[in-house]
């Protein structure tokens, strides 16, 4: 499973890029908002930092738009991947992209034929967002589930990254039903070390090593 950081603030990137286990980061219009820069300004940065995929969203919601604006992303980095809503005009302009070998996260899926529809078109990734699904009572985990039968029945390359994470179980579940990346935000990262069994044994031991000099 890769691990992407879900975040517009480079701080917390470099800061998990020294423990080596980002494999890319995704962005969307509300991150970039709070990291007061401009998407370009950010983007480029994080391709600086990060040799690995890096999702950068349009906010056109016409084809033409979305197309213009990924022409442009895509100039950027070799490693910007264009992110696009999972509508009629973010699904076909999707695969347009994917017939330019152009890679591409559709976001915003809440339903198994959402991610479908996604695939059939070629995109590299499709991004369920898991916790605003628990949010209303539905199961985001489930979702996953779902659409890892569906890809792995017709062989389907797009990979399954599980979005809006908010904890580490999250991240276990998703791990446990086979999505190909989690993308998390920093807090999230840094909670996966965490178990009190593990504070307290190495207390144990340093108190231990002390006993011995
Ligand atoms: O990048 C999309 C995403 O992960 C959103 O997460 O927590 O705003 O639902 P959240």
């Amino acid at each position: 499973m890769e691990f992407f950081l879900d975040t517009g603030i480079v701080d917390e990137i470099k800061e998990a890029v020294d423990w080596g286990l980002v494999n890319g980061v995704t962005t969307n219009p509300s991150l970039i908002a709070k990291s007061g820069r401009t998407q370009e300004d950010v983007i480029k940065e994080i391709c600086s930092l990060v040799n690995g995929p890096i999702s950068a969203e349009v906010i056109s919601t016409d084809k033409v738009g979305m197309l213009k604006e990924a022409e442009e992303l895509a100039k950027i980095h070799d490693n910007v991947v264009i992110k696009l809503p999972l509508t009629i005009d973010g699904i076909s302009a999707c695969k347009v992209l994917s017939d330019q070998s152009i890679k591409t996260n559709v976001t915003l899926c809440f339903s198994a034929n959402q991610a479908l529809l996604a695939a059939k078109n070629g995109a590299t990734y499709v991004s369920p967002f898991i916790g605003r699904l628990d949010d209303i009572g539905h199961s985001g985990m489930g979702l996953i589930e779902e659409i890892r039968v569906i890809f792995d029945n017709y062989g389907f390359p797009t990979q399954i990254l599980a979005a809006s994470v908010r904890h580490s179980d999250h991240v276990r579940e998703a791990a446990l039903v086979g999505a190909d990346v989690a993308t998390m935000p920093l807090s999230c990262m840094k909670s996966l070390f965490k178990h009190p069994l593990t504070d307290i044994g190495l207390e144990k031991f340093l108190a231990d090593h002390k006993k011995s000099l």
